[in-house]
């Protein structure tokens, strides 16, 4: 089925409101998930509502938290989420990092205990929004571990999301912004519901051996896991993301004496805010970046390609198409999603006609 953004953000705010949520917190979260959906994230979109209302019902995840500033020293600033919805608190986090950039010309934002803050390019185009650029390194915790290091064949790490966002003036922002294993956690879940199968050389069984098969990575005893993308480049980068995100910003990996069985998904990101004003004339900068910009989109696509795309591309695609066709949803997401509004008395469907 296809349902238009609007009426799919209406189901899913009613729905966390409902399940305890803010309005306000409730609309941020809802826009958020549908953003992703939009940009062709359908891992980090609505499909997500239902773990969000289990971990609140289980009282792991506290929807109306703020994020509260922990440590506060010139542009270092530590950010605890206290377990609150994810894209509120993670939101709230970039404002108070935006506003220090703005100050002092950088700012490192290091964000702890915060529940799956969902799509991180959301937070890179954020700061983008106030002219600011910004990298994320993230990782991933409350569950056992799910993707192996680079040569290994036992999962270490989870998938550890990078992020990085250069602003342009005319909105079309360069962000890139990825998991660090050949594919999200997320992405399996949806092929899974989908019955698709997982792309190749993404995904071990639980024996070890490679498999398409995303029921694998889901399988109880033992459970499959995921490969970092890129060979030891990407290995690396997932290692960083676990090293900065987790044991520096966050004091919490995954590794076996932390807390690897908290039951929601937690994220922890340390965020480098920068201002290009304190690093010189911005409209040179600009015009520098422009021109490489346009040099690099210049090159003779290679066979089968239509063109050289630059990260973010693929995403302003998607939501060009998905605003005007709306956003697919299979049906299995659509059953489990409707099933939890009708648990909390909403009518799924009212949304779906309209
Ligand atoms: N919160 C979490 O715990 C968590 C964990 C993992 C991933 N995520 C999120 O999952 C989402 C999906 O991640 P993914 O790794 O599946 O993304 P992806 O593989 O679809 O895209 C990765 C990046 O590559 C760029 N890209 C894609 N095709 C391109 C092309 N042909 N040419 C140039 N650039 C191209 C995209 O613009 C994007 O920046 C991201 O938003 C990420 O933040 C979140």
């Amino acid at each position: 089925m296809r349902i238009q953004a609007e009426p799919l953000t209406g189901l899913v705010t009613d729905t966390l409101t409902r399940a305890g949520a803010e309005p306000e917190h409730a609309r941020i979260c809802a826009e958020h998930l549908v953003g992703a959906n939009l940009r062709g994230h359908d891992s980090h979109g609505v499909g997500m509502a239902v773990s969000y209302l289990r971990w609140i019902a289980e009282g792991r995840m506290f929807p109306n938290r703020h994020a509260k500033v922990a440590k506060d020293s010139l542009a270092v600033l530590v950010v605890d989420g206290q377990f609150g919805l994810g894209q509120v608190v993670a939101g709230e986090a970039m404002e108070i990092g935006i506003a220090r950039a703005l100050q002092t010309g950088v700012a490192c934002v290091a964000l702890r205990n915060s529940c799956h803050i969902g799509r991180i390019g959301a937070y890179g185009e954020q700061c983008a929004k106030a002219g600011l650029i910004s990298t994320h390194y993230v990782n991933v915790v409350g569950h056992p571990p799910t993707v192996a290091p680079y040569g290994g064949r036992e999962p270490r790490t989870i998938t550890n999301p990078y992020c990085c966002t250069i602003p342009r003036a005319d909105g079309r922002h360069i962000t890139l912004d990825m998991a660090t294993s050949v594919v999200s956690a997320g992405k399996l879940r949806v092929a899974y519901m989908a019955g698709q199968p997982a792309p190749p050389n993404a995904l071990m069984d639980g024996q070890g051996q490679p498999t398409t098969d995303p029921a694998a990575f889901f399988a109880a005893d033992p459970p499959g896991f995921l490969l970092p993308f890129g060979g030891y480049k990407g290995g690396g980068l997932q290692v960083m993301c676990e090293l900065l995100g987790g044991a520096l910003a966050g004091h919490w990996t995954t590794q076996p004496e932390s807390d690897r069985h908290y039951g929601a998904t937690v994220n922890n990101m340390l965020s480098i805010i920068i201002n290009p004003d304190a690093l010189g004339e911005r409209a040179e900068y600009e015009a520098e970046a422009s021109a490489m910009i346009d040099y690099i989109r210049s090159t003779t696509p290679a066979d089968g390609f239509d063109e050289v795309q630059l990260p973010g591309d693929p995403e302003r695609a998607s939501m060009a198409a998905r605003l005007a066709d709306g956003v697919p949803i299979d049906d299995n997401t659509w059953r489990e999603l409707a099933e939890a509004a009708t648990s909390l008395g909403i009518d799924a469907a009212r949304f779906a006609a309209d």
